[in-house]
């Protein structure tokens, strides 16, 4: 049951804390700083050893493979590609014996995802599954893989299993660098330490979840929006334009910050509301003048920032501060306010949250 929350969505949203716990539980040791990922015993060695992985998914899950693929690119050293499953499954993919390629799937059924992996699978790919449903299609399919503790997810927008999702790749990210010693031992210990630490942060978050309504309630009549990250909190600016989009029913779109001057700056007028997520990270100081650039064409702009940030707050016309972590971890901090502004938007404007129009918790056709 909704457990005293008004929706499933919300009752999600605020288990997060515990469903990113229950993914990490038993398989970080903070007394050795070990990490073990007790699915992947056989094949952490092929993953270290191949050149290539292919992640494939749909909707929320692919927004989770775009940070897996920053992830594993900048600590495994290992090319990454993520695909659409609908796309990849249709093209004449290239993929040869023993290459890699992870499906990341909540529900573990989407016809696509499990489409894909099939072609994959005929071409001798070893095919790895990120699921959260026990004995899926696609956790049964696979060679091998990681569950999601997320827990049961009801409301038929993704949160809790996205958090769930790229907690789970960053584990195997980190295990993998860390077979591969491509991960130094400082930095090995700094993301396991900061992984626990996470749900902490996520709780603080949480606590300002009066603040984030009140400040998406004078946006609920917007027609549009659009959500802007760099690094990895880019694929956190698809998310929440998603998030939003099939929710509320607001047409939402997230950008690459640097991308807006090559076409999106034209639709900046007063009525734009702009999302940014601007952390303070390696790439701050970019991202400022991105927000100089929205403000000069007068956007509405709403903020998410770093805790004790105080040249942003200056520009902006409202701010969202979440805590400090690692660049690296920051989508499992930063997703999370924008979770709420959809929710507060999509309640504040009447709309069916857990049971939006249109739309299947598990996609079982193409
Ligand atoms: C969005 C959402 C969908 C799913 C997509 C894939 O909130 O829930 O975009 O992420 O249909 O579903 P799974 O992860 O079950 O394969």
């Amino acid at each position: 049951e909704k457990g005293g929350y008004d929706h499933f969505m919300l009752k999600e949203i605020f288990e997060q804390p515990r469903s990113i716990a229950d993914s990490m539980r038993g398989r970080i040791n903070l007394e050795n700083a070990s990490l073990q990922l007790g699915g992947l015993r056989d094949y952490l060695d092929k993953i270290a050893k191949t050149d290539r992985i292919v992640i494939v998914a749909c909707g929320t899950s692919w927004h989770a493979g775009l940070v897996g693929e920053y992830l594993f690119e900048e600590l495994a050293r290992v090319n990454v590609e993520v695909e659409y499953a609908s796309e990849f499954r249709y093209r004449n993919p290239i993929i040869k014996e023993g290459d890699i390629v992870i499906a990341i799937s909540q529900s573990g059924e989407t016809a696509d995802t499990m489409a894909a992996l099939e072609l994959a699978k005929s071409k001798g790919a070893i095919i790895l599954g990120v699921c959260n449903v026990v004995g899926s299609s696609i956790a049964r399919i696979t060679h091998a893989g990681v569950y999601t503790h997320a827990g049961p997810e009801i409301g038929v927008a993704s949160t809790k299993a996205f958090t769930a999702q790229v907690t789970v790749l960053s584990l195997i990210a980190i295990a993998t660098a860390h077979k591969k010693g491509t991960i130094s031992q400082d930095l090995y210990r700094e993301l396991l330490f900061g992984l626990e630490a996470i749900p902490a942060k996520v709780e603080k978050i949480l606590k300002s979840a009066d603040k984030i309504k009140d400040i998406s309630k004078l946006f609920t009549f917007a027609s549009n929006f659009i959500f802007l990250g760099r690094g990895l909190n880019f694929p956190v600016a698809l998310e929440g334009a998603l998030k939003l989009k099939e929710i509320s029913y607001i047409h939402a779109e997230g950008y690459p910050a640097a991308e807006m001057k090559h076409g999106p700056i034209a639709l900046i007028d007063e009525d734009m509301p702009v999302v940014f997520i601007a952390t303070k990270d390696n790439s701050y100081e970019k991202i400022v003048s991105n927000i100089q650039e929205v403000k000069a064409r007068k956007g509405r702009v709403i903020a998410i920032v770093t805790e004790g940030d105080t040249l942003i707050p200056k520009m902006v016309d409202f701010v969202i501060e979440v805590p400090r972590t690692n660049d690296l971890l920051l989508p499992l901090i930063t997703s999370i306010p924008l979770q709420l502004i959809s929710y507060y938007i999509a309640v504040m404007r009447g709309r069916n949250v857990d049971q939006p129009r249109n739309l299947a918790k598990s996609v079982t056709v193409e």
